[in-house]
């Protein structure tokens, strides 16, 4: 090969390579301009039942068993049901009577061994249940993943997997 043979064809390389990588670069930016959903969970409670409530839930150890806001505690691997977008599952009367049961397991069954299953907090003051039902019932989901949340609190609650008949619905 000639050495002008050989200039041409390493500039049509460069030329080449440089309208792939340009490809490459607007396509990429093409998908990062793709609106984000972004995180479906937020909190309608005002700042002072965010307060009280969340302060309730740390203390009396909910964290050990429930995940919120997609944490929990590293140590518990107790299947519950996430408190995540519980608000938009439960009405506050309902999360009041199940925090108030003598036997939470008469209103939602278990599956768990005894020391997994949802404690009862009847005996907690009737105005921390209040406030932690309260709490709870503020704890939405954005609608797009409404069903999402249905499924897991479903297959947590039962262990078996969500019929496919609920998800089309
Ligand atoms: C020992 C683990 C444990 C602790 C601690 C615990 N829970 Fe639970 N909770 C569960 C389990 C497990 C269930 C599912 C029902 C069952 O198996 O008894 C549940 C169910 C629930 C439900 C019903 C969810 C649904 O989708 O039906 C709510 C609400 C709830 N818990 C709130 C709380 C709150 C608030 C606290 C703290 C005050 C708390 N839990 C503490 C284990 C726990």
């Amino acid at each position: 090969m000639r050495r002008g043979e050989k200039g041409i064809l390493v500039a049509i390389g460069v030329v080449v390579l440089l309208f792939g990588s340009i490809k490459v670069v607007r396509n990429s930016s093409e998908e990062a301009s793709q609106p984000d959903p972004g995180i479906p969970f937020y909190t309608t409670a005002s700042k002072e039942l965010i307060k009280s409530g969340s302060m309730l839930y740390r203390q009396l150890g909910c964290r050990k068993c429930h995940t919120l806001w997609g944490i929990r505690d590293p140590m518990q691997s107790v299947p519950s049901p996430p408190m995540d977008g519980i608000g938009s599952l439960k009405e506050e009367e309902w999360l009041y009577s199940y925090l108030s049961a003598e036997n939470p397991q008469s209103i939602v069954p278990s599956r768990l061994k005894a020391e997994y299953k949802m404690p009862s907090f009847a005996d907690i003051p009737e105005s921390d249940r209040r406030i932690l039902a309260a709490y709870l019932s503020h704890l939405k989901v954005e609608d797009w993943y409404l069903d999402e949340v249905k499924k897991v609190e479903y297959e947590k609650l039962t262990g078996e997997d969500y019929p496919a008949a609920e998800v089309d619905r």
